[in-house]
Parts: structure tokens; sequence; C-alpha cells
């Protein structure tokens, strides 16, 4: 299997640790160890205090999966395969469900692995855009259009990265029905779900909403816990879940035991974390209303609906790869250009889960006062 570069990846190799304020991360603030472990319950807090840095089970905890199953309404703890964060779930979902001659239709932009495994793997990889003039949002009969009787599945991201973008109920029970119809699964990335701005607008969970349906959980975005790298896999098609169980047998093996215990303490507490971790986003998003209304003309933004990032386009007149260059030289504050999603329309990720946002945000806009006015 030949992998092309990570390109998003390889720039946050370069930047993530020497920049100094982050004004693009996808995640959340993350928490820090004590104040997680304050929240743990009697049984978690035994659990931690006793536990044995043995090899784990190789599906992940059973206790674990139990409280992950519960965030689902038709998901058992057996329906449910932990992993070391979704990227490994993603590499062994494609690598298990795809080869030479299959088909995929995946949104465009995405992280990356979502179409580079399956592209890897040998798959044909069709690509359905996400548009800034129609709000970021998809296309549904645009997606049926890109169906094709070999395709095997439909990958799609919500609240989408980078975008923010978050179907209506229409859409996504139109994309149900496209994959029943079809015979495609449907896999949805659902890294952000719990953090729409308007609970009413969360979407039922894919691995509910259809029997071969995957959802892709994490603990990395919504529950800021991204250094614990667990994510996982839940659908109610035992059979896959079998198979990818025993291609995780050459990935990790198995889950890294502290992780699991966090991840199920933080689960356990899961109305105090997400309280959290929405005020702080609900702490930056007004910021970032009034800046793009400050800057109207000169960045243009399509306002997210969920999830901690979004999308806007640089329209002055100065390629997004310079600026955020210089601007990150200049004053310590990184974007991400575009051009890692293969955006070629000027475009930048905004991150907007990080405490320190109304620092760098002045310093953007001290910058761009400097230069783009
Ligand atoms: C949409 C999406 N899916 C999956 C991942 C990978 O998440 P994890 O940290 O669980 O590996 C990311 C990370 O940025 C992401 O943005």
């Amino acid at each position: 299997m030949r992998l092309a570069d990570f390109t998003l990846e390889r720039f946050f190799a370069r930047w993530e640790f020497a920049a100094e304020l982050l004004l693009c991360a996808s995640d959340v603030e993350g928490w820090p160890l004590r104040e997680l472990l304050e929240l743990a319950d009697d049984d978690g807090r035994r659990r931690w205090n006793e536990l044995r840095l043995g090899y784990t089970e190789s599906s992940g905890d059973p206790a674990l999966r139990a409280e992950i199953a519960s965030l689902y309404e038709r998901v058992q703890a057996d329906d449910v395969l932990v992993f070391a964060g979704a990227e490994e779930a993603i590499f062994a979902l494609h690598n298990v469900l795809l080869g030479p001659g299959d088909h995929s239709v995946i949104v465009r932009p995405a992280y990356q692995s979502l179409a580079e495994v399956a592209r890897a793997a040998g798959a044909d990889v069709a690509r359905v855009e996400l548009r800034e003039a129609n709000g970021w949002r998809l296309d549904a009969s645009e997606l049926g259009a890109a169906l094709r009787p070999n395709t095997h599945l439909i990958l799609v991201n919500e609240p989408h990265n980078p975008t923010g973008a978050l179907s209506d109920r229409a859409t996504f029970d139109r994309l149900a029905e496209l994959a029943a119809e079809s015979g495609a699964r449907l896999i949805v990335d659902e890294a952000y779900r719990f953090l729409e701005f308007d609970e009413a607008d969360r979407l039922p969970a894919c691995a509910d909403a259809l029997e071969t349906g995957v959802s892709i959980g994490l603990m990395s975005k919504s529950f800021a816990l991204a250094g614990l790298r667990i994510g996982w896999i839940a659908t109610r098609d035992r059979e896959l879940l079998a198979r990818l169980a025993a291609f995780k047998d050459y990935t990790t093996i198995c889950n890294s035991a502290p992780s699991e215990v966090l991840a199920l303490i933080a689960l356990r507490a899961r109305d105090r974390v997400l309280a959290r971790n929405r005020a702080i986003v609900g702490a930056n998003l007004p910021l970032l209303d009034a800046f793009f209304g400050r800057w109207a003309g000169v960045f243009e933004w399509v306002r997210p609906r969920g999830g901690s990032v979004g999308f806007p386009r640089l329209a002055a007149d100065v390629p997004i790869d310079r600026f955020a260059d210089d601007l990150v030289r200049e004053t310590g504050v990184l974007l991400l250009p575009g051009t890692v999603f293969a955006d070629t329309a000027n475009h930048f990720r905004i991150g907007f889960g990080r405490a320190n946002l109304p620092v760098a945000l002045e310093r953007l806009e001290a910058y761009a006062d400097r230069t783009l006015r």
C-alpha cells in the first residue's frame, strides 16, 4: 500500500508545537489530567488507582464499550470496537471494506485519510464537492448522481471538518435512503457530534439509522481528549466488526490501558465534560462573528453550525500560504491554509476550541491591520 503524504499532518508536524498560538486547531482545549480525574465516580477512581499496565482486551474494555454504546440508541456494547484514535479506525475500515475495482464516494474537502486510505487500498474514489456558495452544504442529489452499481461506501463527516457545515435532517434522511436503495454502506465520521451549536440540529447517529451504517466516534474533538488516542467504530453489522477486529491485530492489537480508563471516566461524566467544552466554543464564536463582521470583504466566512472549526476565505489579493507563513513567523499565530485540503480558492481553517483564541485573534487583527488595509 502506497500512501501519499498526509499534507495536514505534515504541516502540523512542522508547526503545531513551534507556533505560539494555534488559531486553527481542530480540537477543543485538552482537559488537564487532574481535572478529569476529579470527575471520576468511585468505580472510575478505583479502576485508575488499581490499574495494571498489561495488555488490554483487544476489542476494548467492556465497561468502556458499554459506555460508548450508551451514546447511541440502538447500539450495544458488542456493536463497538475501540481503536487507537479514529485515525486507526479509518485505516482499518477502508482496508477491510475496499479493494481494487471498488468505488467509494467521499465529500471534499475532507480530513485527508478519509479519502486517501480508500485510494491507497485500490478503490476508485469519487468526490462530492461542498461549496462555499452553497453554505458548504452537502447536496444529496449530487451525491446520488455520483453513485455507481459498484459503489461500496458513501462517507460523509457531520459536523464537518474543515467547514463546520452540518446537514439538515432531510438531507441526512435522503443519504440514508440513497445508501439503502443502492446497497452502498453509509459511514459517518461523527468526530464533532455533540458539539452542534443548536442541539435540535443533532443528526441521528449513522449506526442507529441504518443496520449496516457505521459511526466513527472519538474522544479527540467534542470530548477534548485528543491525547488519549481513543476512537471507535459503532455498527450493528457484527460481521464487519469481526473483520475489523481481525485487522486490528496487525496495527495496535489493543488499546492503551490508562487511556481506556480515562475515556471511561470522561464518558461517564459526559454532561460536565461537554458543558465545559461547549462553553469554550460558545465564548469564542461571538468574537469570530465580530471579527468577520469588521473584515467583511477582506475575509469571508460561512458561520459553522457545529464543531470547533470553520473555513473562511481570504478575499484579499494575497495567497493564503504566504499570508499564513508570514503571520506565524511574525506573530506566532498559526492558521491552516486550505491548500492542505487541496483547496485552491484561498480558504483557511480557523479553530475556535482553544481558550487562548481572544489573544490569537487580537494578534491576527493587528497583523491584518498592518498588511491588508
Ligand atoms: C474529521 C476527523 N476524523 C478523524 C480524525 C482523527 O481523530 P483521532 O484524533 O481520533 O485520530 C480527525 C482529526 O483531526 C478529524 O478531524
